[in-house]
């Protein structure tokens, strides 16, 4: 959680207000991430002291007091080398506010300030070590000890480069965590640092870059310790060059959508990666050397476009993500599906799948929206697979301990490709010789990176924090899958030739239901002022119940509970009454009958459902007043049209309550704390 991004231009001169512009900038792509506090540090007009700005609040509060603090000339003048870092925070240790925003400082004399995303664990013990050296702590973050500890590591090794310092406190570091630190003691350098927190670094130049690669420089041991220091010392020494550019801009980030409006050149930082930036040189270092270590990191070019990230004409960014399914689904089929030939290719598994059709049971693993799409795909795996599938939220399925085996195959279904959750269990399953496959919508992402083999869902950047176009193209993913699992059985080529021939009118069928939108408008001002939504349905629908559930609830703050309607008996018919709000969609399928009783059970129970059901149903729709008609798909895929109008309702029930859709309290899109 939270956003790191920092700025250092190297003979590339710009003004302080430039330079601070570009932060905000930068904090609003990153503001999805948290926005309860945000903060920057930029040097002083005689570049001899930081400054630092911060306010609780969305990134809008920053920027105000940005243009009311810095009024004088000389934060005009340009300059030709500065570094400004600045974060957006999702609060973990320590209430919002100014005091607990970051950047956090070492001293009253600001001489090392960072932005941290992520949780240092043993901060405690760091805090008990340094408060015995006279460090006095104001605020209630992890993120101080960090501070501190490179301001005592550099009282005590005053010989010690920037980036040792660095170095030599997050190896006193434990937990997950992604820095970016500035110091007055250094001025024009910056060090960054990831463990199990994203970061990536954008790189732009005047003229096309010489070199492709960044090699990876090593540590080694030095005897010169005093007993104060926990571990050795490391000095890089290298047979390789690093990124040396005359004229030169560095971009750190927690994701690609901060940078790529400045540049498409970035580099992904892998887990105890150390980039430093001296006199306009990048050089990247590890702390520890490992037999699969690559000698040095690539400079990828990013594929995503400027206008993916911006609102366009939509109010939301969410609400142009759900308008954007017809295309984004569409997108997730390109180049894999081939109608014509019945075919489908999925480039990232292929040549894994004689393994996984040998495997003994397939796992998705997910958490929220993630998992709702494993839960929406669970039965046509089992049926087009012939294999056991176990559907599991990343979160339990770690406490559970779950048995594992070498010939698993196991899904890590992430949009971000960075929850902490989903990525742990990742790695829990593959130090037990699980073949793991990522199924995510972030190139570059921890997961893609630490996976076997893999789908990317190819949905495009999803902003909003209430995951919508990820979802349908996670859901067609795993479809894919299956389809591609059950290519050589013949008892399987009539019901696979049904779904080819259903995803191919998707993006239509699609752009129909959003055509629903102005009447889910008008449902939506009858249940806004309600206290509760329960949502029912069963087979191929739980899971639209499930996911319509958590919409509303983390978009409007009301209750709303998915129902499985066969449970409906079992204890949820308590709840129905004249006036407890129902949505209930009851589909054409092999589960029409036992939906229809579930509906009878509640109109006989003066209950007043919403009807989800097929277009030109009037059997079904005769049941109520109230009635959103979807065209008719195959039943495994009704799921990615039914949940639409669910994403829609949400969607229209927060704006009339008034809530902030992008930003919903308490949240950030991506978690990546357990
Ligand atoms: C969805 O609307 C949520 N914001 C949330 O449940 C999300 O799906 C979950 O945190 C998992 O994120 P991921 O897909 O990036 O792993």
């Amino acid at each position: 959680m939270c956003g790191i991004f920092a700025y250092l231009n190297y003979l590339t001169p710009k003004s302080r207000l430039e330079v601070l512009d570009l932060l905000v900038t930068g904090l609003k792509r990153l503001e999805y991430r948290g926005y309860d506090s945000t903060g920057v540090a930029i040097d002083s007009p005689d570049s001899k002291n930081i400054v630092m700005v911060k306010r609780m609040g969305k990134v809008k509060v920053l920027e105000d007091a940005i243009q009311e603090h810095f009024t004088g000339g000389e934060y005009s003048e340009p300059v030709a080398t500065h570094i400004g870092i600045a974060h957006t925070r999702w609060a973990t240790h320590g209430e919002p506010c100014e005091r607990n925003s970051h950047p956090q400082r070492s001293d009253e004399g600001n001489g090392f300030v960072v932005v941290h995303n992520g949780i240092i664990t043993n901060y405690n013990d760091v805090k008990t070590f340094l408060r015995k050296r006279g460090y006095e702590f104001e605020s209630e973050t992890d993120t101080e000890v960090f501070a501190k500890l490179v301001h005592h590591l550099w009282k005590t090794h005053p010989t010690y480069s920037f980036r040792e310092l660095v170095e030599q406190a997050i190896l006193q570091l434990e937990g997950a965590f992604a820095v970016a630190v500035k110091s007055k003691h250094f001025p024009g350098e910056c060090v960054a640092a990831r463990r199990s927190s994203p970061l990536l670094v954008g790189i732009k130049t005047k003229t096309r870059l010489a070199t492709d690669h960044i090699p990876i420089l090593y540590g080694k041991d030095d005897k010169k310790q005093t007993s104060d220091q926990v571990l050795p010392r490391s000095d890089s020494t290298s047979e390789f060059m690093p990124l040396e550019e005359k004229e030169v801009e560095y971009f750190f980030a927690s994701d690609a959508s901060a940078v790529i409006e400045h540049t498409n050149r970035v580099i992904y930082l892998e887990d105890d990666d150390v980039a430093a930036v001296r006199d306009g040189t990048l050089s990247i270092h590890r702390l520890k050397k490992s037999l699969d270590d690559p000698h040095a990191r690539e400079i990828t070019t990013l594929k995503m476009e400027i206008q993916q990230i911006m609102k366009g004409n939509y109010d939301y960014f969410m609400q142009k993500e759900i308008f954007e399914q017809p295309d984004s689904v569409v997108n997730t089929m390109r180049g894999r599906v081939r109608f014509d030939g019945n075919a489908i290719v999925l480039g990232g598994i292929k040549d894994y799948i004689p393994e996984i059709k040998r495997c003994r049971r397939l796992m998705l693993i997910g958490c929220g929206t993630s998992y709702h799409s494993a839960v929406a795909t669970r039965q046509l795996l089992e049926e087009l697979t012939e294999l056991p599938v176990m559907v599991e939220l990343a979160s339990d399925f770690l406490d559970r301990n779950t048995p594992i085996f070498r010939d698993d195959v196991c899904f890590f279904i992430s949009q971000s490709g960075e929850t902490a959750d989903t990525l742990m269990a990742l790695r829990y399953c593959k130090q037990r010789g699980a073949l793991i496959m990522g199924i995510t919508n972030t190139v570059g992402s921890s997961i893609c990176r630490e996976s076997h083999c893999g789908v990317h869902i190819n949905a495009g950047p999803e902003i909003g924090v209430a995951s919508t176009k990820a979802y349908t193209s996670q859901f067609i993913s795993l479809v894919m899958f299956a389809l591609v699992m059950s290519e050589d059985r013949l008892s399987l080529q009539q019901r696979r030739l049904e779904i080819l021939q259903a995803l191919s009118n998707l993006a239509d069928q699609i752009r129909k239901v959003l055509k629903l939108d102005s009447k889910v408008q008008e449902l939506a001002k009858d249940l806004y002022q309600h206290k509760s939504l329960l949502i029912m349905g069963r087979g191929y629908n739980f899971a639209t119940c499930l996911e319509g559930a958590l919409k509303v609830k983390e978009l409007t703050y009301m209750h709303s509970e998915g129902i499985m309607a066969g449970e409906l008996k079992h204890g949820p018919l308590a709840l129905v009454d004249d006036s407890m709000p129902v949505l209930m969609i009851v589909l054409r399928d092999p589960v029409y009958v036992k939906c229809m009783n579930a509906l009878q059970q509640v109109t006989s129970r003066k209950g007043c459902p919403i009807i989800i059901c097929e277009e030109g149903d009037e059997e079904t729709k005769a049941f109520s007043s109230r009635s959103l008609e979807i065209p008719r798909t195959v039943d495994c895929l009704q799921g990615i049209l039914t949940v639409i109008p669910m994403q829609l309702l949400s969607y229209h029930i927060a704006v009339l309550r008034g809530c902030d859709v992008d930003c919903p309290r308490n949240l950030a899109k991506s978690v990546t704390v357990e």
